[in-house]
């Protein structure tokens, strides 16, 4: 069994101009747990004027649906995002934070020494109300502003993190430049330092790589992935950003490989169907291009 980690809601629609309202969020939300989707990165209690899409998080987690075999998560930046999630019945947050130092500035205004205190205080007073805190460490395999970024870098930020209590650390690869033997290489290390169930991946497919590059991460020992339906994404901090890895073809693969996900395919693909159509454009999943119902 793979764990798959649905972000479009947050990383696809992050970076998305046309912004949709709660209403359609929520039932594209009905529409992917109708489609077996278990693990559902809803929203980011970032500040909405760096995000505007997600201006409406507070709203939209107020208004998910109750069901119990759904785990609903949110990104949480720093205390004031905490004191906003903790008005909502969301279960699981995610700190993040980069593995380089402009990008890390970019994304969060601050440096990646001052970052730490931050993520502390929200992972410490998350977990006293009983919350589990995902980590991510974005700019893994490459920065826009600088990159090539040092393993060495990542392996003490995730160390780091999994002190402060994070359960999981999501590899971030961004800008989507990561190479399979690169994915390799960086895995092997970090697989030295962490178990592998301590560790997830999450592919940008910028240059067509996320697919393989989740390929050699499974083969690596790794059961989490993070992708989103249809392939939309991006970060609106690192410029040449493009989609995440599709769940359409994420899932397409892993059931070829006779791996179970729980999620049935028809139903995930008629749903970004139906986003395309809100959206009023087509989104980039080869397996939904090939969908014809
Ligand atoms: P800041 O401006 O440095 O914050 O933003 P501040 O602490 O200096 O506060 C300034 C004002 O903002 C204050 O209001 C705060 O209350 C308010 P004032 O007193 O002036 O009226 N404020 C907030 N309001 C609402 N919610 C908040 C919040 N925090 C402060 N949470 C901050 C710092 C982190 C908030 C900002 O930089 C931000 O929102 N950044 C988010 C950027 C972002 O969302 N990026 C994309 C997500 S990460 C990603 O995509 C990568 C990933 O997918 C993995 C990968 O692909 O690698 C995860
Ligand atoms: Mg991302």
């Amino acid at each position: 069994m793979v764990k798959v980690v649905e972000v479009g809601l947050r990383d696809g629609l992050q970076n998305e101009k046309s912004v949709l309202s709660t209403h359609q969020k929520l039932t594209l939300i009905h529409k992917l747990i109708a489609a077996g989707i278990k693990e559902i990165e809803v929203t980011s209690f970032v500040h909405p004027t760096w995000v505007p899409q997600l201006a409406d998080a507070d709203q939209l987690a107020s208004q998910l649906p109750k069901n119990r075999d759904v785990n609903y998560r949110a990104l949480v930046p720093n205390q004031r995002g905490l004191e906003r999630a903790l008005q909502t019945s969301i279960h699981e947050y995610a700190v993040f934070m980069s593995a380089s130092e402009s990008h890390n500035q970019k994304n969060i205004n601050k440096s990646i020494a001052e970052t730490f205190p931050v993520l502390q205080e929200v992972i410490e007073k998350a977990q006293m109300h009983g919350k589990k805190v995902r980590g991510y460490v974005s700019t893994v395999f490459g920065c826009p502003y600088e990159g090539e970024v040092s393993i060495k870098q990542v392996i003490t930020i995730c160390e780091r993190l999994i002190e402060m209590g994070v359960y999981e650390i999501s590899l971030g690869d961004t800008i989507g430049v990561a190479t399979p033997n690169q994915v390799k290489q960086v895995l092997k290390e970090c697989l030295r330092a962490l178990p592998s169930d301590q560790l997830a991946v999450h592919f940008h497919d910028t240059r067509g790589t996320g697919l393989v590059n989740a390929y050699v991460a499974l083969e690596c020992g790794i059961t989490t992935v993070d992708s989103s339906f249809g392939g939309l994404g991006g970060c609106p901090y690192a410029p040449g950003a493009s989609g995440n890895l599709a769940t359409e073809d994420l899932v397409y693969m892993l059931h070829g490989m006779g791996i179970d996900t729980g999620v049935d395919l028809e139903a995930l693909c008629q749903t970004s169907r139906w986003l395309e159509e809100q959206l009023g454009k087509k989104l980039p999943s080869k397996v939904l291009q090939s969908y014809s119902k």
